[in-house]
């Protein structure tokens, strides 16, 4: 096992430094701001009917997100496809956002070929690769974003154009003060979050800890909290190289709660992550005490996250921050470093050979 306050140590086992990208992540964010405000999209004015955010993983989180943000505020349908087809009832009157960090994604990259022989318009979010060849190519709105991070890394980069996009077409209101205030407060997480504060305070490292060996269930609700409890679950996979899993409320109190009833011997491996917002339906806050006091003797520890912040994106940004940080420690403790995805990588090459 790794001291995580060793910070020496910790630097050579994270050698691709996510730790730093972390930390610097209020500063991606600011630079996505000015990047994406600088694009240009007054020749694709038309109104469209529907938004279809296009990304797998790391990248389609942002769809995910987006979704979970603007659902209250969106006067059009907005739907996240993580396939290569689309779906039947998008036309040419869909806005399509393409988010691939790589440009290299082919289920991305299937869906934008589809969208454009729709017809429809297609706003893509990029470091490169095929997909700003494609953009290019067929003078479509394109956001280019810095180079050589792990997508997983570039949520800000990935995220805040898609955001500013839709303000831009005139889809939602302006979100700088938000996206400002949610700044301010990743800045002020960070003191407490960051390698260099000790675990006797921080949060991340002190559950990184509690995580050690054990398989982590993250439960959110339909709210933002279960978009975050997707990430945590894929942080955890990705950064932390452990099985995780998640899942949402009030769904799961209609199936998964009774699953928690046998094989103690194996789930007592398993640790509670419960993610609460104080925005939940009413009715769900009293589902999560009630499924806590039926099934928390099952696990080898039950943790409670609230999130921070007035916001839904600030809220939002509040957990997710702490997870990501989590993940990575966890990755840390136990000597590994958590940048590289070895399993994604090879997929993708035998996918592309055969
Ligand atoms: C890797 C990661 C992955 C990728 C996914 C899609 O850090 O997070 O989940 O995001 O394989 O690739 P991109 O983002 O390049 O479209």
């Amino acid at each position: 096992m790794i001291d995580i306050d060793d910070i020496v140590t910790m630097k050579e086992i994270d050698k691709e430094d996510m730790l730093g990208f972390l930390e610097r992540f209020p500063e991606q964010c600011e630079e996505a701001m000015t990047i994406a405000k600088k694009v240009n999209l007054t020749a694709f004015s038309n109104k469209p009917a529907l938004i279809v955010i296009l990304g797998m993983g790391g990248s389609g989180i942002s769809g995910d997100i987006t979704r979970v943000l603007l659902e209250d505020e969106l006067s059009i349908p907005i739907y996240v496809n993580k396939d290569y087809k689309l779906p039947k009832f998008a036309d040419k009157n869909t806005l399509f956002l393409a988010v691939s960090y790589s440009g290299n994604t082919e289920e991305t990259l299937s869906g934008f070929d589809q969208a454009v022989s729709l017809g429809a318009t297609v706003v893509s979010i990029t470091s490169g690769g095929g997909l700003a060849k494609r953009a290019k190519e067929k003078n479509l709105p394109l956001v280019i974003i810095p180079k050589d991070i792990q997508p997983r890394a570039a949520l800000g980069y990935l995220l805040i154009p898609v955001l500013v996009a839709l303000e831009k077409f005139g889809l939602i209101e302006d979100k700088t003060t938000e996206i400002e205030e949610t700044i301010a407060s990743l800045k002020q997480a960070r003191e407490n979050l960051s390698p260099g504060s000790s675990s006797d305070e921080n949060r991340a490292k002190q559950l990184a800890e509690r995580l050690i060996g054990k398989i982590p269930i993250i439960y959110g609700s339909g709210g933002i909290t279960g978009i975050a409890a997707l990430r945590w679950k894929c942080q955890f996979n990705e950064n932390g190289k452990v099985p995780a899993f998640y899942n949402v409320f009030p769904e799961l109190n209609h199936n998964e709660t009774v699953g928690w009833e046998l094989l103690e011997d194996i789930t007592e491996r398993f640790f509670l992550i419960m993610l609460r917002d104080d925005q939940d339906h009413s009715q769900v806050k009293k589902r999560i005490n009630i499924t806590n006091s039926l099934i928390q003797d099952h696990f080898d520890g039950v943790f409670e996250v609230r999130t921070k912040g007035k916001s839904m994106l600030e809220r939002i940004f509040s957990i997710i921050y702490l997870g990501d940080f989590t993940s990575v420690y966890l990755a840390v403790i136990e000597g590994i470093d958590p940048s590289p995805v070895e399993r994604i990588s090879v997929l993708k090459k035998r996918l592309a050979e055969e």
